[in-house]
This record gives C-alpha cells, sequence and structure tokens, in this order.
C-alpha cells in the first residue's frame, strides 16, 4: 500500500489510475480505525479498482471545549490494518498541507446542518464540509463512501456536492455494530467498562422507539420515551432524540416517508450517537 502526504501526490496516483481505465473509490477518515471504517472499505472495493484511505484529524470540526487533542492517534496500526483490509493508498496530509498559511474559506451547507448535532456542535458541520470538500477536490476519485452511523454527516456531504458540483459519487453504507448492538465508533475506547456496558442501551432504546413509531406512537412520545430510558440507565445527559425526514432531516411526526430516529447522548464525558431507519 502506497503512502503519500502531499495533495500534488494524491491526485497524480488517483488520476494514474484513472488515465489507465480504473475507478478510484475513497474513504475519508479521522484514523483510529475500527471494522467499521474497514467497512467502508469493503464496500470501496466491490464498486471501485482502487481504494485510497485519508487520515486526517481535522481541527476546525471540533469545538474548543471538545476532544481534539486526545483524540486517539495510531497512524502506523491504521496503516497495517489498511494494508490487511486490501486499500491500495493512504493519505496522510499534514496541517499546513490542509490549512496552508493564511487560510481563509469556510463552507456552510444551510438547513440539514442545522438542528440536532449542529445545534449541540456550532461549527462543526462546517468543518466537516470544508474538509471534505478539499479532500475531493484534491483527490477527484470517483466515488467516495461515508457511513450512514454519521447520518446527518452523510446528507450534508450529499447536498455539498450536489450545490457544488463536485463530481464524485457519494455512497452511503450501513452502521456496523458489536455484538450487543453499540456502535462500533473511535470514541468507545473512552468509555469505562462500567459505562461501555451501559452503551448498548442508546441502540435499544432507539431500537423499542422505532417500533413505537411504526406502531404508530406520535413522535414526541416515542422520543421522550426513548430519552427517558437512557437517563434511568445511567446516560448523563441526552443532547437530542428525535425523528426526521430520511432525506431532508425535517423533522416529522410519524414515519410515513422514509424517516430516521436519531440520537446524541453522554455516558460520562463520551458523547454517542446513533440512528435507526423507521419506515
Ligand atoms: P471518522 O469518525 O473517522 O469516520 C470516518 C468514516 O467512517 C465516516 O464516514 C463514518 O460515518 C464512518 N464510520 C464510523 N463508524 C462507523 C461504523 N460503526 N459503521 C460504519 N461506518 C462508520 O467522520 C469522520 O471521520 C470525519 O468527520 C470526516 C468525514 C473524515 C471528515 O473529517
Amino acid at each position: 500500500m502506497k503512502a503519500v502526504r502531499s495533495p500534488a501526490e494524491l491526485r497524480a496516483s488517483i488520476s494514474d489510475w484513472q488515465r489507465q481505465g480504473l475507478k478510484v473509490g475513497f474513504v475519508p477518515t479521522m484514523g483510529a480505525l475500527h471494522e467499521g471504517h474497514l467497512s467502508l472499505v469493503e464496500r470501496a472495493k466491490t464498486l471501485a479498482d482502487k481504494v485510497a484511505v485519508s487520515i486526517f484529524v481535522n481541527p476546525t470540526q471540533f469545538g474548543p471545549n471538545e476532544d481534539f487533542t486526545r483524540y486517539p492517534r495510531q497512524e502506523a496500526a491504521d496503516q497495517a490494518l489498511l494494508e490487511g483490509a486490501g486499500g491500495d493508498l493512504v493519505y496522510l496530509p499534514d496541517m499546513a498541507a490542509m490549512y496552508p498559511q493564511g487560510f481563509a474559506t469556510s463552507i456552510t451547507v444551510a438547513h440539514v446542518s442545522e438542528g440536532l448535532c449542529g445545534a449541540c456542535r456550532p461549527g462543526h458541520f462546517s468543518g466537516v464540509a470544508t474538509v471534505v470538500a478539499k479532500l475531493l477536490l484534491q483527490g477527484l476519485p470517483d466515488l467516495a463512501v461515508f457511513g450512514e452511523k454519521d447520518y446527518q454527516q452523510l446528507q450534508v456531504i450529499r447536498r455539498l456536492v450536489l450545490d457544488l458540483d463536485i463530481p464524485v459519487r457519494i455512497v452511503g453504507a450501513p452502521t456496523l455494530r458489536e455484538s450487543d448492538g453499540l456502535a462500533k465508533s473511535s470514541r468507545n475506547a473512552y468509555l469505562t467498562s462500567e459505562e461501555r456496558a451501559i452503551a448498548p442501551r442508546l441502540f435499544q432504546a432507539l431500537t423499542e422507539a422505532a417500533v413505537s413509531l411504526r406502531a404508530g406512537l406520535p413522535a414526541g412520545q416515542a422520543c421522550l420515551q426513548a430519552s427517558q430510558s437512557l437517563l434511568r440507565a445511567g446516560f448523563a445527559k441526552v443532547d437530542y432524540i428525535e425523528l426526521r425526514d430520511a432525506q431532508s432531516l425535517e423533522p416529522v411526526d410519524h414515519p410515513t416517508a422514509p424517516a430516521r430516529i436519531l440520537a446524541a447522548a453522554w455516558l460520562g464525558r463520551t458523547r454517542l450517537i446513533d440512528n435507526l431507519p423507521v419506515c
């Protein structure tokens, strides 16, 4: 597996492949890779001939009191995992390559970025949209795969690419879970063993709410019940549990069109997110 560190090397490698008639898939990540990330690489391999993966812990998507400095960094282990998963190229840009001196541009995607995580993490989705636009334009792959685990992020990226005519197909991939239902996440490493035992309640609460919603319970009631069950289970705070239209992320009361129930909640100092389809 080739490792490159500059935007020019990334573009050269990808365009070389494309000139040979090969289709290139791309998986942007912040590293601390787990099977969830690797499932995106596998998905990309089924859709493309070559797969490139980026690892960059993007400072502009972290708030001032968030975990940017303590976010797990394990470049060598990540590269070994990618090699094992059949990645063809890893892109490891440094800060100056992504944010050159005097950097002054930021992309804001209105509407889908607002509410949910956008309301709890001001500026987060502008940071994501800006760095994803840069990564896609630097590499110009044929397609890029993103996880439904970060469902609002996926919708923001779909909107971004459509609005700015970025010529990359965006593919969403399902959430990979631990055997007890907990969505795999780099941040699960922060959980104490006590918190880890409680964490699957998030998936369970969403699953139960989805059943109630399908049976006709109004969203407000189903989400309130889910939120109360999390607090009873030992979650410190629920940022939100909401039913939204699956595409626009507008609030909905009953899942008539494809809808999604989305949640963010705190276990101690760790913020967990999850979501499920409700059709
Ligand atoms: P990161 O959290 O490292 O996630 C990289 C990709 O892996 C995202 O598309 C995310 O949705 C996906 N992912 C994470 N956990 C998953 C799981 N359990 N199952 C399936 N996919 C999963 O998301 C980011 O990085 C950043 O915001 C990024 C897009 C790289 C921009 O900086």
